[in-house]
C-alpha cells in the first residue's frame, strides 16, 4: 500500500507539471514494487526524463547486476522515457563522469526524487561520512553496504568495490523527495532519518531540512519510530 501512495504522488506530479518532468530515480529491493505498478498503469513517461542515483564501477549495461539493466527489466522496457540518464560504470575516469553527470543535473532539475535506505543510512551510494555539499562522485563502498548488497550478486567478491553516486547537494536540490523504507534491517536507520541528530554520520538525516519529504515505511521498518503501542 506503501507503493501505491507512490504512484499516486507520481501521477500527481505529472498532473501538475505542465512540461517536461524530471524524475530522480533509485534502484535496490526496495522500489521494486512501485516499478511494477507503475509498469502496470496507464500513467505516461514519454515526456519525462529519468536521472538514477547511482551506478556501479565497472559493471555495463549488460551486466545483470548494474542499475542500467536494473532500470531497463523493472521500468524503461515497460515504460518509455524520454530521455534516461545513469552515470557510466565503463568511464574509469572518474572526474570526466561525475562532471558529466553533474551537467546532467544541472541541465535537468529533479521534479520528484525516489530514494531507498542503506541500513547504514546512506542514500543514494553516499555512505557515512559523505559531506552534505557534494555532488557526484566516486564512492568506496563500505562491507556494510558490500554485504548487504552481495543478494544480488553470485558470491560478495563479485560485488564492485566502488561505485558512482549523486551526491548529497544533488539529492537535496530536488522539489520533492519520497523515501522508501521496508523491513526490520532499515528500522535502526528509519529511526536516524526521522529522530536523530542531522550528521554526516547519518547521509540520510539531512532530509529532516528538506522543505518536502515523504517517507513510505511498512510496520516493520517504523518500528522504532513508533509512539507507545495502544493497550487495549
Ligand atoms: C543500495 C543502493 C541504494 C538503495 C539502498 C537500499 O546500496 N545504492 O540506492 O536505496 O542500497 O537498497 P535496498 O532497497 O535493496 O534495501
Amino acid at each position: 500500500e506503501g507503493a501505491n501512495k507512490g504512484v499516486a504522488m507520481l501521477q500527481q506530479t505529472l498532473k501538475d507539471c505542465h512540461e517536461q518532468v524530471v524524475f530522480g530515480l533509485a534502484t535496490g529491493g526496495t522500489p521494486q514494487t512501485l516499478y511494477r505498478l507503475l509498469s502496470a498503469s496507464q500513467l505516461d513517461f514519454s515526456r519525462c526524463i529519468a536521472i538514477n542515483l547511482d551506478e556501479y564501477v565497472g559493471l555495463d549495461q549488460e551486466n545483470p547486476q548494474s542499475y542500467a539493466y536494473y532500470m531497463n527489466r523493472h521500468l524503461f522496457s515497460k515504460k518509455p522515457f524520454q530521455q534516461t540518464f545513469i552515470p557510466n560504470g565503463m568511464n574509469r575516469n572518474a572526474t570526466v563522469e561525475t562532471q558529466r553527470y553533474d551537467q546532467i543535473l544541472d541541465r535537468y532539475p529533479i521534479d520528484l526524487q525516489i530514494l531507498g535506505l542503506g541500513q547504514n543510512g546512506h542514500i543514494g551510494f553516499n555512505e557515512p561520512g559523505t559531506p552534505f555539499e557534494s555532488t557526484t562522485h566516486e564512492v568506496q563502498l563500505t562491507e556494510s553496504t558490500i554485504a548487504a548488497n552481495a543478494r544480488f550478486f553470485a558470491q560478495s567478491t563479485d560485488v564492485p568495490r566502488s561505485a558512482y553516486s549523486m551526491g548529497i547537494k544533488s539529492i537535496m536540490a530536488a522539489k520533492q523527495i519520497i523515501i522508501m523504507a521496508y523491513g526490520k534491517a532499515k528500522a535502526a536507520a528509519v529511526k536516524k532519518l526521522v529522530l536523530g541528530p542531522v550528521t554526516t554520520a547519518v547521509p540520510a538525516s539531512i532530509l529532516q531540512q528538506h522543505p518536502n519529504v515523504t517517507l513510505i515505511v511498512d510496520e516493520a521498518a517504523a518500528d522504532q519510530i513508533k509512539k507507545e503501542k495502544v493497550e487495549n
